[in-house]
């Protein structure tokens, strides 16, 4: 599936209009990291996390007063051995399959509800008024954080993204970009899931975040701190990625009228789109890793302690891996995309991702027999090369 040039906004998302990477695995001068683009070089990364450390703060331990150490105590992502498969352990103890496959009717619920609010409209902006949304009050009733609070993680989770969207523009003084931008409003977010996360701990109610404050496993508990980490990184991972994979479903159905027929026609194929839309349009197209090791990847040496940037979004179109990497073909058996990564740090979401997305496109396709993009009126898209998707996208229903 190629698209258009607008869909590469970001210069680095070629692949999105077919081209392949020139070399797989390249360092970048300006921004002074690593790129890895291929399937089996990513694949390496990704499974071997002694020698590619998720621990990035250990690049810039130097510069750091102690605040980057607080602001990752508790954020998987960020975590590497032990210390991340005890946490890993505690908290998949309460963010169990169980606990997201109950979620089904109310995710149900809260898709019609969203829908029933555009019934009557001719068009309506399918991100607005479902994509976004829906995930946040997902995860804000599953937290148990007020719902009616988005507006205000919308606008934390932009400003977070401003911030990073300077680095790729080669601000790459992170330790200070973190200090002087995003903390403020970093910090505006970790106390509000601090004085929820007091309030639990005082009151427990039948929410993940009480379950979080009260979790213990083998006699290991979460500190306030890392409760507070967890959440965040819950909720900052649990909506923006969501968004863009319902948007992209919608357009790579829209790019493909046939597909669209067919999934129309036998709603089995619905798990299908959704797991080729993560591949083909990957809404998180790249994981960072460390180097503690000299090494080598696809026949580069790279360095000791160097940062690289592993495009899963790349990496699932290639050509090694996947035959026709282009062609969006939602009957792909395996699919083995690194989508939603690989390996320990695997997304602890995705079943619940893959849950929103399947019900909400159910839906979608149920209420709204002829559901196309608007001509004259493109979906707007995002800004930042850590995101694939719309950030609007208008769709008309007749
Ligand atoms: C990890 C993608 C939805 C929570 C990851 C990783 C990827 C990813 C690529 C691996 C990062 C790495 O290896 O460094 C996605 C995509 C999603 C999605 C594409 C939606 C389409 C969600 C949702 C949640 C979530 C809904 C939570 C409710 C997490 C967490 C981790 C993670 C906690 C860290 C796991 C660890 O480090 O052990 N996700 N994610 N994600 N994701 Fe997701």
């Amino acid at each position: 599936m190629r698209v258009a040039e607008e869909w590469g906004a970001c210069k680095q998302h070629f692949w999105l209009r077919g081209r392949r990477p020139e070399r797989l695995v390249e360092f970048d001068e300006k921004i002074g990291m690593w790129n890895v683009f291929g399937y089996p070089e990513a694949l390496t990364i990704l499974n071997d996390p002694r020698t590619f450390s998720s621990d990035l703060t250990r690049l810039f331990a130097a510069d750091d007063d102690g605040t980057m150490a607080r602001l990752n105590d508790g954020n998987l992502l960020q975590m590497d051995g032990q210390d991340h498969r005890n946490l890993r352990r505690l908290v998949s103890h309460v963010f169990t399959p169980k606990v997201v496959a109950d979620l089904e009717p109310r995710i149900a619920k809260i898709t019609h509800e969203l829908l029933d609010a555009v019934a009557d409209r001719d068009e309506f902006d399918l991100v607005g008024d479902l994509a976004y949304p829906l995930p946040v009050i997902v995860i804000a009733e599953l937290l148990g954080v007020p719902a009616s609070d988005r507006d205000l993680f919308r606008q934390w989770v932009d400003q977070l993204f401003a911030s990073k969207a300077r680095f790729w523009e080669g601000d790459t003084d992170l330790g200070a970009t973190a200090e002087a931008e995003g903390l403020g409003d970093l910090q505006a977010m970790l106390d509000y899931f601090g004085e929820h996360a007091a309030e639990r701990r005082r009151q427990p109610r039948e929410d993940l975040l009480s379950k979080l404050v009260h979790a213990e496993v083998d006699g290991e508990r979460l500190t306030d701190n890392q409760v507070v980490n967890f959440a965040n990184l819950l909720l900052v991972a649990g909506h923006i990625t969501t968004t863009l994979l319902l948007g992209n479903a919608v357009l790579a159905l829209d790019l493909h009228p046939d597909q669209a027929k067919a999934v129309r026609a036998d709603r089995s194929k619905v798990p299908g789109v959704i797991e080729e839309t993560v591949r083909i349009l990957s809404p998180f197209p790249t994981v960072a890793r460390s180097t503690t090791v000299d090494t080598e990847i696809g026949g580069q040496r790279v360095p000791a302690d160097q940062m690289l940037m592993v495009w899963v979004g790349a990496a699932n179109r290639d050509e090694r891996q996947f035959a026709d990497p282009d062609v969006f073909d939602p009957t792909r058996d395996p699919n083995p995309h690194l989508g939603f990564g690989r390996g320990v740090h695997f997304c602890l979401g995705a079943p619940l991702a893959r849950l929103e997305g399947r019900v909400a496109l159910d839906i979608l396709l149920d209420r709204f027999p002829s559901l196309r993009t608007v001509p004259g009126n493109p979906p707007v898209f995002m800004p930042t090369p850590e995101m694939i998707g719309a950030r609007t996208l208008p769709v008309r229903t007749t």
